[in-house]
């Protein structure tokens, strides 16, 4: 399945019909067992339907580390990235990318 970032924002969680996507380095995990962290009122909602790619690498909760670019961030960082992405492998199953 291959979704725009616009499509996404579908899965954010709102409906309780529709499975929960994160995005990561631009593939998309299906979330929704993960629904206590990432549906509504969850500490981690601000993620859902969206790349959380810089956000992950930075520990960062903040809208605008929200995103997919991975500019300027350190090494350590991207390391931090790499951990999260293996996480969710363990966890979650992929269901598509991301496309622009
Ligand atoms: C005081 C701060 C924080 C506390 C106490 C906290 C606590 C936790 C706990 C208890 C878990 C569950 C671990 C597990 O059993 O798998 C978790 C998972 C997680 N945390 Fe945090 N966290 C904090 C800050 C953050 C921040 C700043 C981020 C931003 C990236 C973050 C992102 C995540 C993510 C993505 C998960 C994985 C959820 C999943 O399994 O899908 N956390 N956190």
């Amino acid at each position: 399945m291959e979704l725009t970032l616009n499509q996404l924002k579908e899965f954010d969680g709102s409906d309780p019909s529709k499975p929960i996507y994160v995005s990561v380095r631009g593939r998309i995990f299906d979330v929704t067992t993960g629904k206590s962290f990432y549906g509504p009122g969850g500490p981690y909602a601000l993620f859902s339907g969206k790349d959380a790619s810089r956000a992950l690498a930075k520990m960062s909760k903040n809208e605008e580390d929200v995103c997919a670019s991975l500019d300027g961030l350190s090494a350590k960082e991207i390391g931090v990235l790499d951990d999260w992405e293996k996480k969710f492998e363990a966890k979650y199953t992929v269901v598509g990318k991301v496309v622009s």
